[in-house]
């Protein structure tokens, strides 16, 4: 098989369940080449889009753990075909993902674009490191002016990713995407506002003479 991400979501049970399902022969006679174990230009032009993601960790207990991330887009940086770096800021001070990568560092990140409709899941290794462990990385991937509380730095090692289809993905935008669609319609009133009030100018003047 040559196909990275599924040589590490294959446990024996997920075969298992392919097999009850006659679908494992789709994926052990798979003759493709996926293993998408760097990234390409598309996967990095990608990720440096997005303004959020979700990471999953898995606890010493064994239950899974999503978190939502989010910053400003780009934030989650590409620094080289198989590195990615992020800062973590304060939020609730719950330290669960922290945790959870203290005592297993596999995560599993989840990328959205929605008016694309298009999805990548990324396999990785992730490291904990402190703001001052290396200056210059913390520099490169900090955005200064966000205003959040940068605790910590984690890094991340690609292990292997995979695109998914666009399938019940409901295209929703941001604000900023909203009003850069719109900014035709919103031109188009004004020039109507201003039209309008024209018009009311002339006939008022007209109503005086
Ligand atoms: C003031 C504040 C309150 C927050 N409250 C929550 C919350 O109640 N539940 C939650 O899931 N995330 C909350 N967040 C977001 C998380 O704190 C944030 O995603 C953090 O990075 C989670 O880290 P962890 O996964 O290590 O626990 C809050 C963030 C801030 C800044």
């Amino acid at each position: 098989m040559t196909y990275g991400f599924m040589d590490i979501a294959l446990t024996p049970a997920v075969r298992r369940a392919q097999a009850e399902m006659g679908a494992d022969r789709l994926w052990s006679d798979f003759k493709g080449h996926r293993e998408f174990d760097r990234f390409s230009a598309r996967e990095a032009a990608f990720i440096t889009e997005r303004d959020s993601f979700y990471m999953a960790s898995v606890s010493e207990t064994g239950w899974p753990y999503v978190q939502h991330r989010g910053g400003p887009a780009g934030f989650l940086k590409v620094l080289d075909d198989r590195t990615l770096a992020f800062v973590d800021y304060r939020g609730n001070r719950q330290y669960i993902s922290t945790g959870n990568l203290a005592e297993n560092d596999r995560v599993c990140l989840f990328l959205m674009d929605y008016p694309a409709r298009t999805r990548l899941k990324i396999y990785a290794r992730a490291e904990k490191l402190a703001l001052d462990a290396d200056p210059v990385l913390t520099a490169k991937i900090t955005d200064g002016d966000y205003g959040a509380k940068a605790e910590r730095i984690f890094k991340l090692t690609l292990e292997a990713y995979d695109w998914n289809c666009p399938q019940h993905i409901v295209p929703r935008y941001t604000e900023a995407e909203f009003m850069a669609a719109s900014q035709h319609l919103l031109d188009m009133v004004s020039q109507l506002k201003r039209e309008n009030a024209a018009l009311h100018e002339r006939l008022d003047g007209r109503q005086k003479d």
